[in-house]
């Protein structure tokens, strides 16, 4: 069984001889990628990554997802972007519903909070109350070891931890994701002995939740991160050996673009599962940042239904014609809630005695395919057999792999981010940095 990818219901807007005109197109972007001959390709790391990862870190994340589990009861990940997405989507998509609110022995593990992916003031307050008197531990996330959002959380909770625990028990509670070498983070690893764990060199944020940045959260979770491995290997070998008639992420790839080239500008990955949401965050950072440059790109948007339909509904059913939907489906829902007969029907929801209300949602979700279908949006669906670690790692690697493919359909270089260097330079200046005087007079103009 496997995840897969369906735009049957978009057959209207996609004739036959579109998709085989574009064989040619995804098949030599995809040579681009495999041959490593196009831009950007210095960060092809990940696509080797599911066979062929540092065992040895691998089972050092095991060991210390495990001492975490055994001695904190919370663990805090401090990390923005690729740094945090990933891991966030991971348990979102495979843990309780409830996480953090369920009791201990329920949950087995310790409660996971996300720091360092804003620069909100009250929201570390909030989450310093939240930790209380409470043994912890951080494991803090950074490529780069001196993105400005994560390091200013750090600070403050680093401060914390040495205060409760004294600076050298400290130490034993702070776990570094960075660069093997270089960076402020690596350099202060070192000075204080935190253990380390390695953001390869070839690997870039958005691609990076199969590395340690995402595993350590994922395993501290209680997810079992061999199944993850698996499930994007078994998808990678998909990938790169299947014809493209055959290929759902080539395929994938292949019918966004053609869609784009008809003027729909906009993908909307919607879900009918709350747990998907920060999927669907992972995901609209994948594209969007691999995508959206010189000028191009898909915007990628995400909808949560059946929630939206009651606001975003109207637009995508009715509004300006830009976009196309990707519906996630979850085949099997993790839970059978099955509706009972009231002997007196006075909210008249008798007909649905005996049906489970996920087969009231999957009555939604196929209705609303087809009424989106009618108001002239493309309908793509990617079937996920169920909510698991292997199907899991399949959908990150068959997203990945699409989105390096298309980005070179579209001619841009799909894995570097020149446009979010912009808010930085101009956020230090603001801020004084040494080496921004000149920029600094120059906005301060402007403000
Ligand atoms: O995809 C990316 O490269 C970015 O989103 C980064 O992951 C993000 O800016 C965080 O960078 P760093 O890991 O260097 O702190």
């Amino acid at each position: 069984n496997k995840c897969k990818f369906d735009y049957s219901k978009a057959v209207k807007f996609i004739r036959d001889e579109e998709t085989a005109s574009f064989e040619q197109i995804a098949n030599s972007a995809k040579e681009v990628l495999t041959s490593k001959n196009g831009q950007g390709n210095d960060f092809l790391g990940w696509v080797d990554l599911p066979v062929n990862y540092d065992k040895e870190e691998f089972a050092r994340i095991k060991k210390a997802a495990k001492k975490i589990q055994g001695d904190s009861k919370v663990l805090l990940v401090i990390g923005i972007g690729g740094s945090y997405l990933g891991a966030r989507a991971a348990i979102e998509f495979l843990r309780h519903g409830f996480y953090n609110n369920i009791t201990e022995q329920q949950r087995k593990t310790p409660e996971i909070y996300y720091v360092g992916n804003s620069i909100s003031s009250n929201y570390i307050q909030g989450l310093i109350d939240v930790v209380g008197d409470r043994d912890f531990s951080v494991n803090i996330i950074s490529k780069s070891g001196t993105t400005t959002e994560p390091a200013i959380s750090f600070r403050i909770f680093k401060e914390i931890l040495e205060k409760k625990y004294g600076r050298k028990e400290a130490a034993k509670r702070i776990y570094a994701t960075t660069d093997k070498a270089k960076g402020a983070l690596k350099n202060l690893s070192d000075e204080e002995g935190y253990e380390t764990f390695v953001v390869p060199d070839d690997v870039g944020g958005r691609f990076s939740v199969l590395t340690a940045v995402g595993l350590l959260p994922i395993a501290v979770s209680g997810a079992d991160i061999d199944q993850l491995m698996e499930g994007a290997a078994s998808e990678r070998k998909r990938a790169l050996a299947l014809p493209y008639e055959e290929n759902d992420a080539l395929k994938y790839a292949a019918v966004r673009n053609i869609l784009h080239r008809k003027g729909k500008s906009v993908e909307i990955l919607a879900n009918y599962e709350p747990s998907l949401h920060y999927l669907a965050e992972w995901w609209k950072q994948l594209f969007g940042e691999s995508e959206g440059k010189d000028q191009k790109g898909i915007f990628p948007a995400s909808v949560d239904l059946t929630t939206d339909l009651h606001s975003m509904g109207q637009f995508i059913q009715d509004g300006s014609r830009i976009m196309f939907e990707t519906v996630l489906n979850i085949e099997q829902s993790k839970v059978s809630l099955e509706l009972k007969e009231e002997p007196v029907d006075l909210d008249g929801l008798n007909y649905l005695a005996g049906k489970t209300v996920d087969f009231v949602n999957k009555s939604a979700m196929n209705g609303t395919i087809l009424a989106h279908t009618d108001g002239n949006v493309p309908n793509l669906r990617i079937d996920i057999p169920e909510q698991n670690e292997f199907y899991l790692g399949q959908l990150f690697y068959f997203f990945e792999f699409a989105c390096g493919v298309s980005g070179y359909i579209s001619g841009v270089n799909p894995f570097n981010q020149p446009g979010v260097e912009s808010y930085k330079k101009n956020m230090f200046a603001l801020l004084g940095k040494q080496g921004y005087e000149k920029e600094r007079e120059e906005l301060q103009k402007r403000l």
